[in-house]
């Protein structure tokens, strides 16, 4: 996500006057540094989903302590439970059911304050596209994980390698493409059924940025523009 703050979210957290954020993955807490900073501008606040975050979050408590809530567990755990909001960064278990699933919490939430957030997702490209990675297997339920092993990935080819390739230290499924595999596939299925009247648009670089807002020809307008703008 880190790569596309300047240039795409900062931009249009600010031009959507977004206020209450919800991030689902933190890890090293780099973007949600820069999330914490904008909502103490804005007089926001920020809702971290994370399970295993890699940061010392009583600093950022220290710091932040008005607009900072640190949510320790699944991120479909934790949604269900969330109030309104006005922006979710969903970056956390990179595979078809989770994200799919975090979608589907965003759509309950958005009929209760009759609005659809603005959606960010990081890894909409290569390699977890159309390809399942797994941090917490065991949080997924069992006919939903394809087989997968901590092997590389070469681009342009599905099947995993040994000790080489992108990413050989995480779970990664065995193969690509094909149903319920990767992030965007799992982005495509719910646009697919939504009722809401959105549209999507994407970064395709760095792994790929996809973005869900409100569908209007001038939405529409803006948010291109600034990702031509970006030339991400
Ligand atoms: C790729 S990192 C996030 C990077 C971060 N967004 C950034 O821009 O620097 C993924 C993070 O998601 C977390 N994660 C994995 N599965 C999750 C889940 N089901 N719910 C919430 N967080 C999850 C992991 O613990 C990890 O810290």
């Amino acid at each position: 996500m880190l790569a596309f703050w300047e240039k795409i979210i900062l931009p249009l957290l600010q031009s959507f006057g977004v206020k209450r954020i919800v991030e689902i993955g933190a890890e090293h807490g780099l973007n949600t540094s820069n999330l914490l900073q904008y909502c103490r501008a804005v007089n926001g606040e920020l809702f971290v989903i994370d399970p295993a975050p890699r940061f010392d979050i009583q600093q950022f408590k220290m710091h932040f302590h008005k607009e900072f809530h640190m949510l320790l567990d699944y991120s479909l755990e934790i949604l269900p439970h969330l109030k309104q909001f006005d922006c979710i960064l969903i970056d956390g278990d990179h595979n078809w059911y989770t994200v799919y699933h975090e979608l589907k919490l965003v759509e309950i939430m958005a009929q209760q304050q009759e609005r659809f957030p603005l959606v960010f997702l990081h890894d909409t490209q290569w390699p977890y596209g159309r390809r399942d990675m797994y941090y917490f297997p065991e949080s997924i339920p069992a006919g939903f994980v394809h087989p997968y092993a901590k092997m590389g990935m070469v681009s342009g080819q599905s099947q995993l390698v040994h000790g080489a390739g992108a990413n050989n230290l995480l779970n990664n499924a065995l193969y690509e493409g094909g149903a319920r595999n990767g992030v965007l596939t799992a982005v495509e299925d719910f646009l697919q059924q939504t009722p809401w009247y959105v549209s999507y648009h994407q970064a395709l670089s760095n792994s790929g940025l996809g973005i869900i807002a409100p569908k209007h020809p001038s939405i529409d307008i803006h948010v291109q523009t600034i990702l031509a703008a970006s030339g991400l």
